[in-house]
């Protein structure tokens, strides 16, 4: 039996996939590569000793999910693949629910013809909207989204219950990441964006190694200790590897649930730019820019649901983050290419 990895080449995929292989699953990876390079899935395959299939193809082409499921024996699947810029989303919103909302019904269309009902999705610490009160927390209603990108992940979570409700042998699970950083510790995958980054850490790794200027820090006049936001920043190995305890806890649960994935404390973007000189012994150059349009001035996961329940916890901190993502931007400053 297989997992089949949709979006495995990207940032946080080719970290599963990576952990998947380590731990002995076989590794499906679906992934139409529209922002990810196929050298991640080459590299993630010699620091593992075992190769993944690969087959490139989209989530939105029927057939091509019919012929997967009928010629691997699938036994769930861990659904990455999605359009994740929140500026474009709004920008987008078509193109966004189309790939987002339509590629997961499609996608799930074809597991219930399969008979393939174990299912993780990428959800995100953006469908508590943009009035709850922090720390998140499971029990909190969602909704409220401030962006296409948002409420995609948003109806996807509804379609998800519901569907549960209507299927008994759906077992899903959605995981809310908070902000995930860093890189293998191998420093061979990370995070490649294209152009220019909207990200504090990517950004933040190309003032270092002098692709950009510097940074605007996104507002100082927050009400926060130090006047700019503070978020719940997770190494994206801890995150990987709450996919692998998420796929555990399938076996032993029914229906739809979802978990926090984060650390649980919050970091300012100025505690973030002193840790990566830190660990980088670089100086990055930065100026306080008016606020950026949609930010929210502070927030983070309460986590102890996924400890209780998943067994998981974040074993990496601020230091391990700087490093890795300060070894794999040094190592490849190019990202892929
Ligand atoms: P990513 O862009 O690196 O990975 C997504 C992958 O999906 C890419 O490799 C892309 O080529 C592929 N893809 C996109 N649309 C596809 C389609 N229709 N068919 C097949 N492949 C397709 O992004 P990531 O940071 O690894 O994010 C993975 C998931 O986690 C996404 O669903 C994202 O929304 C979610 N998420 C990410 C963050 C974050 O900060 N990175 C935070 C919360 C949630
Ligand atoms: C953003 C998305 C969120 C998504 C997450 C992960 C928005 C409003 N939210 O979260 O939905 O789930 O990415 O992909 O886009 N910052 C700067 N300068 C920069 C870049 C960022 O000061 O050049 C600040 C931001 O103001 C923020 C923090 O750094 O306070 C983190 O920003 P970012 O990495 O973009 O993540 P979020 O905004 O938290």
């Amino acid at each position: 039996m297989a997992i089949l990895v949709t979006g495995g080449a990207g940032y946080i995929g080719s970290h599963t996939v990576l952990a998947l292989l380590e731990r002995g699953d076989d590794v499906v990876v679906l992934d139409n590569l529209y922002n990810a390079s196929r050298e991640s899935i080459n590299r993630v395959e010699k620091l593992a000793g075992k190769k993944a299939v690969f087959v490139e193809g989209d989530v939105l082409d029927r057939e091509c999910l019919r012929e997967l499921f009928a010629s691997h024996d699938i036994s769930s699947v861990i659904h990455f693949a999605a359009l994740k810029a929140v500026g474009e989303s709004t920008r987008l919103p078509l193109e966004y629910y189309q790939n987002n909302v339509s590629g997961t019904l499609i996608l799930l269309e074809e597991m219930r013809n399969a008979g393939v009902w174990n299912f993780i999705f990428s959800s995100s610490a953006t469908v508590y909207g943009a009035d709850a009160p922090v720390p998140y927390v499971e029990t909190l209603p969602i909704g409220g989204t401030t962006s296409p990108y948002g409420t995609s992940k948003f109806m996807i979570e509804l379609i998800m219950r519901d569907f549960a409700k209507a299927e008994p042998q759906f077992k899903a699970i959605a995981l809310r990441y908070f902000n995930p950083v860093g890189a293998h510790e191998s420093g061979e995958i990370g995070e490649d964006p294209t152009g220019i980054p909207n990200n504090l850490l990517p950004y933040i790794a190309q003032v270092a190694i002098g692709r950009l200027d510097k940074l605007g820090v996104f507002g100082g006049d927050y009400d926060t200790p130090d006047g700019t936001c503070q978020r719940d920043y997770i190494h994206v190995v801890d995150l990987a590897e709450g996919h692998l305890k998420a796929l555990d806890h399938l076996k032993k649960t029914d229906g739809y649930k979802a978990y926090n994935l984060g650390g649980g404390k919050g970091f300012s973007v100025l505690e973030m730019i002193k840790a990566f000189e830190e660990a980088s012994g670089k100086t990055i150059a930065y100026e306080i820019k008016p606020r950026r349009d949609g930010d929210l001035p502070a927030f983070w996961a309460d986590a102890a649901l996924a400890n209780k329940e998943l067994n998981w916890r974040v074993t990496r901190g601020i230091d391990e983050m700087m490093r890795d993502t300060w070894k794999w931007q040094s190592q490849n400053p190019n990202g892929f290419r």
